[in-house]
């Protein structure tokens, strides 16, 4: 019997660089899994745009009254959708926003999230920016299972990234995102073919 395709959606509120990569992956037949949705929480978001482009459908879903998370009700509106597209895997690709309970416990173990720095460092905000002023020779990008705190799940991939004495936080998150690029669609191919085991806090990938 052949094993249905896995179906994503893709949740941010930005530039969308992430969710290009994964396109580009799932478009070359890398990644075997189908983007349904892409949906944002800003209206005017160019990861929108880029979906429309690759005709995937965009989905702008307004996000309340709460800056830094959705409340109830909007919450509930991001769940139907994401099952109203059969998503079967939740990428967080920019998305800044925390989801609580209800989300996470309707996709258990099914939300990923990539992080600009090597967790458990730099959490929160502008990670790239945290690593330049505290002066760090490393840092990098983590991709991890999502749970309640803030970017604390189990940790699937890193790449490290060397800082440069000329850095600006650009040029530093520059050479992060093209880590990402790499990493993340890595990622959903190895949980699109079935090769990732949770075992507590470890993630393992049989290759
Ligand atoms: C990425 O660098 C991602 O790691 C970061 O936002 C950027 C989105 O870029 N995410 C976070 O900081 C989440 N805490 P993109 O819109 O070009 O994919």
């Amino acid at each position: 019997m052949q094993q249905e395709i896995l179906k994503v959606g893709v949740l941010g509120s930005g530039k969308g660089t992430n969710l290009q990569s994964i396109i580009d992956n799932v478009t070359t037949g890398r990644i075997p899994a189908r983007i349904t949705c892409v949906i944002s929480d800003v209206e005017d978001a160019f990861i929108l745009e880029r979906a429309r482009k690759h005709g995937i459908e965009a989905i702008y879903i307004p996000p309340g009254k709460y800056k830094t998370r959705l409340d109830k009700e909007t919450e509930e509106k991001y769940i139907k959708c994401l099952k109203d597209h059969g998503v079967g895997l939740v990428v967080l690709a920019g998305f800044m926003r925390m989801l609580k309970e209800d989300f996470i416990n309707t996709f258990p173990n099914r939300i990923i999230n990539i992080h600009p720095s090597i967790l458990p460092a730099f959490r929160g905000l502008e990670a790239w920016k945290q690593a330049l002023e505290y002066g760090v020779k490393y840092t990098g990008c983590t991709v991890h299972f999502v749970e309640l705190g803030m970017d604390t799940g189990p940790i699937i991939l890193q790449a490290v990234v060397e800082v440069k004495n000329d850095d600006t936080p650009e040029t530093l998150h520059q050479r992060i995102q093209i880590e990402e690029h790499r990493i993340y669609p890595e990622t959903i191919r190895l949980i699109a073919e079935g090769r990732l085991e949770i075992r507590g806090r470890k993630v393992i990938a049989r290759y």
